[in-house]
């Protein structure tokens, strides 16, 4: 959303930073020589070139439109970092980039914050269809932060992303991938009041109906949670007694609900989705599916985690799959063919699966791999 501040358009998303074109001034020129002129400059942004603040006002003065160049805020008008997109207009592509916070900034999530600011701008202003970044392969900070911030690695080195001083790693995101992974959940206010809902008499109903499910399926060992939101299914494992003896870990694309999650039981692992490949006894997916906007990669990356159960709740249908998605709130909800997503998982010897139709469309789906 755009924002006017004492004359100048900012586009913010709410949180602790908001951004505006980088203006012809001194000011501007100051921080960006500051930022670029140093080594990790230097390096990130593969260009050894002294910047003066002459050259940067005389850059701005000149450059070509498609060339977008912002200074990110905070809320405080204090100036802590830098970012932009090359457009390509005719391919509605863009090359993000120029990812920079101030060195005293560093390591508080501002870096992740200017990423979302970004590809808020980048797909929901400009409306590009894909946006792609290089980035060093020694660079572990700005790396992480672009997976954090749903990035997707395409490979090393690959034509046209080369560069003399080291390897590059290429990186790309697409509009269905940055709605369906970040958008939605993270909006401002958007956890709280899913969290709010999911406490509400009807949804501790359902998650009682769903445990009371799972306790005839769940095998010995460990329970990993995929989407564990804002951890109301692990207090309701934890009431149903089903967590006796078994280590629970729970992850989740959305920060703002991890954050929640981890507040409200703290000493519980819940993590961010880099580390659930772990194989684990019992795989859980509650009611995540049907918010995807395609859940056949996920389900068989749930496959390859589940050692024993595979346990899901979802919307179901016996008609065609149906794919609903909600411009104003950035949600898909879904509701997927049973035949369709069988055949979606894959026979494999010994595989068993058990249909439950839990309330409407809720279904479970157990399967013991
Ligand atoms: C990359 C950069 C923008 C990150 O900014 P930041 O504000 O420090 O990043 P955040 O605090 O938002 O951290 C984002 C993620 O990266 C991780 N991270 C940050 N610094 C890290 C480091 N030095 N090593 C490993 N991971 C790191 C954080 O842990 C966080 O992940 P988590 O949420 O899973 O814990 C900043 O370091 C920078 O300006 N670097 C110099 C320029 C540059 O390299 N730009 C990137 C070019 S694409």
């Amino acid at each position: 959303m755009f924002q006017l501040v004492e004359g100048r358009t900012y586009f913010t998303l709410g949180g602790r930073l908001r951004m505006r074109p980088t203006e012809a001034t001194y000011w501007d020129g100051s921080y960006v020589s500051l930022w670029r002129n140093s080594e990790r400059g230097r390096e990130a942004f593969f260009d050894a070139r002294v910047v003066t603040p002459d050259s940067h006002i005389a850059w701005v003065q000149s450059k070509p439109p498609n060339d977008l160049v912002w200074m990110a805020e905070l809320n405080n008008a204090r100036t802590v970092g830098m970012a932009g997109i090359i457009v390509d207009v005719a391919a509605r592509t863009g090359e993000a980039g120029r990812f920079f916070i101030d060195n005293a900034r560093r390591g508080q999530g501002l870096g992740l914050e200017l990423h979302e600011l970004v590809l808020a701008f980048g797909f929901g202003v400009l409306r590009l269809n894909s946006m792609w970044l290089d980035v060093r392969k020694g660079n572990l900070s700005g790396i992480k932060c672009c997976q954090r911030a749903g990035w997707r690695e395409v490979g090393v080195d690959l034509e046209g992303h080369v560069h003399p001083g080291g390897p590059v790693v290429h990186m790309q995101i697409t509009e269905a991938e940055w709605r369906s992974v970040m958008s939605a959940w993270d909006r401002p206010g958007a956890a709280l009041e899913i969290d709010a809902y999911w406490q509400s008499d009807g949804e501790l109903v359902a998650r009682r109906m769903i445990t009371s499910d799972l306790a005839r399926h769940i095998v010995p060992g460990d329970v990993l949670e995929v989407g564990c939101g804002s951890g109301l299914i692990y207090e309701a494992l934890r009431d149903a007694g089903l967590l006796e003896g078994r280590v629970y870990r729970g992850c989740d694309p959305s920060r703002e609900m991890l954050k929640i999650a981890r507040r409200r039981y703290p000493g519980v692992e819940f993590s961010t989705m880099d580390s659930w490949q772990e194989p684990t006894a019992n795989v859980l997916s509650i009611h995540v599916l049907q918010h995807l906007a395609d859940y056949r990669p996920a389900l068989s990356e749930l496959l390859r985690a589940a050692q024993k159960l595979l346990y899901i709740v979802s919307w179901f249908t016996d008609e065609p799959d149906s794919i609903q998605y909600d411009e104003a709130t950035g949600f898909y909800n879904n509701f997927l063919n049973r035949k369709l997503f069988e055949e979606a998982l894959g026979f494999s010897e010994g595989m068993m699966m058990t249909w439950r139709q839990l309330d409407g469309p809720k279904w479970s789906l157990a399967v013991r791999v």
